[in-house]
């Protein structure tokens, strides 16, 4: 098993591929999810530690019959909780290869080929986004990582040795922001939480006023962090305006893109995103709207040669001898992680697959299923919207006829037993948000096999699910 022959190596193989292509061929008769319990797997597994092999048949009959059926299929087109993609099977061949290669991205040396793959498919993300010529950055696991690091750059780019920092995001940022502050010892309580317009934007007049008031009390303000796509409702900050107070002030302007910057490769979002170029650095996520399979973070930096004086250093054990420039290039020195997987080629498969023109009709098409969406609430009698559609994410609330006259606390608790109805029947999933303190039902659509029926389908299955509710509350 350690070390399978030619042959081995070859059934091992047909039988995974059989089982991926009965898998993704009949995804749309799998339910998304089911009721099940850590108990019910935990009793299907064989907990004994295994001092003698099993079968490579054995071990895929596992899979086959308990983690299969026992997961969340993310790759289902009404798969629509938090931010998921679905993965593809370019990608998963890409993965495969990569770990095959088994190449460790840690310098030139140990990877010359996969690092110069990296610094290739980095520079196409930067030609996506229209950063400058010099940005570059590299791939990490994912869009906290990324967050982390670009923090990290700022406090060592505008002020490493104050101990009084502040740094600036909207109060609908993702919480990677103050997980990042406090991990560097900035402090969850420096990060200053700014006002939202009703469209869930940043208020420019709130942040300036929040800067004003820690200046004058004797705080030094050095970052300010934009969302190009929130977490909540897929709301993209005024990016430009942003970058004006930035300037005004000398902060840093980190750009949080996670969820929604991809959406630039899509014609009818690109506007949103003015600005984004101008950014100092940004946090992307390819497993986010690039569709494919985690783990796989991006962040750039305008000016890398910054986050090089933050994560550059030296050990004997890791001095680079006898090379070039060029070759002599490390990503130790632009991110946290030493030990790198090859991230790079799964991206590089796919841009260079499947092409960027058909990635940005995918997206467009994901924007078109969200807007439908939004138009079949707003012509309903029976939901209704609770935030405005921007991106690909909508929040909304089923509200039939016989709750209309109930308190709003009633028509929350309603919507919280219909989303858990709905997640345990299994053919539509969402998650939820609490928008302005109300709970909302809340969708994204991040899947190039949704489609407009599927929306309809969603609505249905509300329906019928709310049917199967008491209908007291
Ligand atoms: C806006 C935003 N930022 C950051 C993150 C964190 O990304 P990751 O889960 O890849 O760490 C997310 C995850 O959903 C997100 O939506």
């Amino acid at each position: 098993m350690l070390d399978p022959s030619a042959d081995e190596i070859r059934n091992w193989g047909n039988s995974v591929i059989q089982l991926m292509t009965n898998y993704l061929g009949d995804l749309r008769d799998h339910r998304v999810y089911g009721r099940m319990s850590s108990r019910e797997i935990r009793g299907r597994l064989d907990s004994v530690l295994p001092t003698h092999g099993t079968d490579f048949e054995d071990l895929l009959k596992v899979f086959r019959e308990t983690i299969i059926p026992f997961s969340r299929q993310n790759a289902h087109p009404r798969m629509f909780g938090y931010v998921q993609s679905p993965g593809t099977a370019l990608a998963a061949f890409a993965d495969l290869l990569a770990s095959t290669l088994n190449a460790n991205l840690t310098v030139w040396r140990s990877a010359p080929a996969p690092v110069e793959l990296e610094r290739l498919t980095i520079d196409w993300v930067r030609q996506i986004l229209g950063f400058n010529a010099e940005a570059g950055g590299l791939f990490v696991s994912g869009g906290s990582m990324a967050n982390l690091a670009a923090i990290a750059t700022a406090r060592q780019a505008k002020n490493r040795s104050s101990a009084r920092l502040r740094m600036y995001a909207s109060s609908e940022t993702h919480f990677s922001i103050a997980k990042a502050a406090a991990l560097l010892g900035i402090g969850r309580e420096n990060v200053r939480h700014v006002a939202v317009d009703k469209h869930f934007k940043i208020r420019t007049d709130d942040l300036v006023a929040k800067i004003n008031t820690d200046v004058e009390a004797g705080y030094v303000p050095f970052c300010v962090v934009a969302n190009a796509g929130t977490v909540n409702t897929g709301a993209v900050d005024p990016l430009a305006e942003i970058r004006e107070v930035a300037n005004r002030f000398q902060l840093w302007m980190h750009v949080d893109g996670s969820y929604g910057a991809f959406a630039v490769l899509a014609r009818s979002a690109r506007g949103l995103f003015a600005g984004l170029e101008q950014a100092d650095s940004i946090a992307l996520d390819p497993h986010k709207w690039l569709y494919l399979p985690v783990d796989v973070g991006c962040v750039i930096y305008r000016a890398p040669e910054t986050a090089q004086a933050t994560f550059a250093h030296d050990a004997e054990y890791t001095r680079i001898i006898g090379e070039e420039a060029d070759e002599a290039f490390a990503f130790w020195d632009y991110g946290p992680e030493l030990s790198r997987r090859f991230r790079a080629l799964k991206v590089w498969m796919l841009l260079k697959g499947v092409g960027l023109h058909s990635l940005g009709e995918a997206i467009e098409s994901n924007l078109a299923c969200t807007r439908y969406l939004e138009s079949l609430v707003r012509a309903s009698n029976d939901f209704e919207m609770v935030a405005p559609v921007e991106l690909s994410i909508f929040c909304f609330r089923h509200v039939p006829s016989h709750l209309r006259s109930e308190s709003p606390q009633a028509i929350d608790e309603f919507n919280e037993r219909l989303l858990i109805a709905l997640q345990r029947d299994g053919s539509s999933y969402l998650s939820n948000t609490t928008l302005g303190g109300r709970f909302a039902l809340r969708g994204c659509v991040l899947n190039y096999r949704t489609t407009l029926r599927d929306m309809e389908i969603l609505l249905d299955d509300l329906r019928r699910v709310a049917k199967t509710l008491p209908t007291s509350v």
